[in-house]
């Protein structure tokens, strides 16, 4: 069985679907502070299969050792955690005890009911602002905020694990902007969320909740002058959790991997693709670049095609339409 933590979240939910296509059964884990339980059925309607489900806390070790010693885990995907960056820096306490000691505690729990193998949410944020794109995993690691900061221990606390014996074997998932939603539009986000994402921002325009979009700089050293990203499809992320998986199956390892389209596009491409799509003009506005932002940011993706096959299907114009799709839905 694999246990998904943050399984109600927004990539936790893509992910478990395409997960219950597969012959390994899922348990479900998330504490729900950033998601809903109405997601269940949703993966239900889509999925055809009832979710197995536990509200839980990975800072909760009984309860960690309760959902072990009751069910047969052989793998973790550990999805569960905070993710904003501003906030980060607000609520360090708060972002210690859930990204590094929730996951000790989950490490510590593995450990002890011998389950070996797991995935590990890593994050762009490790590379800071001083990385040169296309990056590559092999680049010194300088994360620019907490958030990344708690990124970057999850991932040495993997190594560590690496190198006891017997050993965990782990693959880090470093992904970079992720975008879109299911293509039937159905799974939406429940819990107003305070991340500032692009898409985010502007689904929140379409929905209603802000009056324009803020294009944070339009002075970068870029061609249109804003920050450009590498923008991944939700649906491709999630393949290539499946694709980790296997390569763990086979030997062990403790392996980072960067997820991203490994193409550069900008703040107005983005606005742009989406105008396209929608046929209407977003509202914008010019605001001041944000501190800790960086003019470009996009992945090599060579490791993670050379080692696990994976291979991003979907373009800009998917991302865009899907997460379009999302908004027309909740609308109506
Ligand atoms: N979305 C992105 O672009 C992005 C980029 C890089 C890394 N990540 C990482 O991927 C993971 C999933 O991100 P997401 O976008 O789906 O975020 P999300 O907030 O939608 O999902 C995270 C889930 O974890 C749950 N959770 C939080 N604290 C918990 C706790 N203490 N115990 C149990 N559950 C808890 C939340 O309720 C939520 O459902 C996070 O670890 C995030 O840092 C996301």
């Amino acid at each position: 069985m694999i246990l998904l933590t943050g399984a109600t979240g927004y990539i936790g939910s893509h992910l478990w679907i395409e997960l219950l296509k597969g012959p390994t059964p899922v348990l479900g884990l998330d504490n729900l502070s950033n998601s809903s339980a109405k997601t269940l059925d949703v993966i239900a309607a889509i999925s055809g299969k009832t979710p197995a489900f536990i509200k839980g806390d990975i800072r909760d070790v009984e309860l960690l050792e309760d959902v072990f010693s009751r069910n047969c885990i052989t793998s973790v995907i550990h999805l569960a955690g905070l993710k904003d960056v501003q906030e980060s820096e607000e609520r360090r306490l708060e972002y210690f005890d859930v990204n590094i000691q929730g996951f000790k505690n989950l490490l510590q729990v593995m450990r002890a009911h011998s389950c070996l193998k797991i995935i590990f949410s890593s994050s762009a944020a490790i590379y800071g602002q001083h990385a040169i794109s296309p990056i590559l995993e092999g680049v010194s690691a300088a994360p620019a905020n907490y958030y990344g900061e708690t990124k970057l221990e999850g991932e040495r606390l993997l190594a560590q694990e690496f190198n006891k014996h017997p050993a965990i074997s782990s693959v880090s998932l470093r992904y970079f902007n992720v975008a879109g939603k299911h293509a039937s539009g159905l799974l939406q986000d429940y819990v107003s969320s305070n991340a500032h994402s692009l898409f985010a921002e502007i689904e929140s325009v379409l929905l209603g909740r802000a009056s324009a979009l803020s294009v944070f700089g339009d002075d970068w050293g870029t061609p249109d002058g804003t920050c450009i990203r590498d923008y991944l499809h939700v649906s491709d992320l999630a393949q290539g959790h499946i694709d980790a998986l296997e390569l763990l199956g086979g030997v062990d390892k403790c392996a980072a991997l960067n997820l991203g389209l490994g193409i550069g596009q900008s703040v107005y491409d983005v606005i742009s693709t989406y105008e396209r799509i929608t046929g209407s003009s977003i509202p914008k506005v010019i605001a001041a670049r944000r501190a800790g932002d960086v003019g470009v940011s996009f992945a090599d993706t060579h490791l993670a095609a050379e080692l696990m096959g994976w291979k991003p299907r979907k373009t800009l114009s998917d991302m865009c339409r899907d997460s379009y799709q999302s908004c027309t839905k909740r609308l109506s």
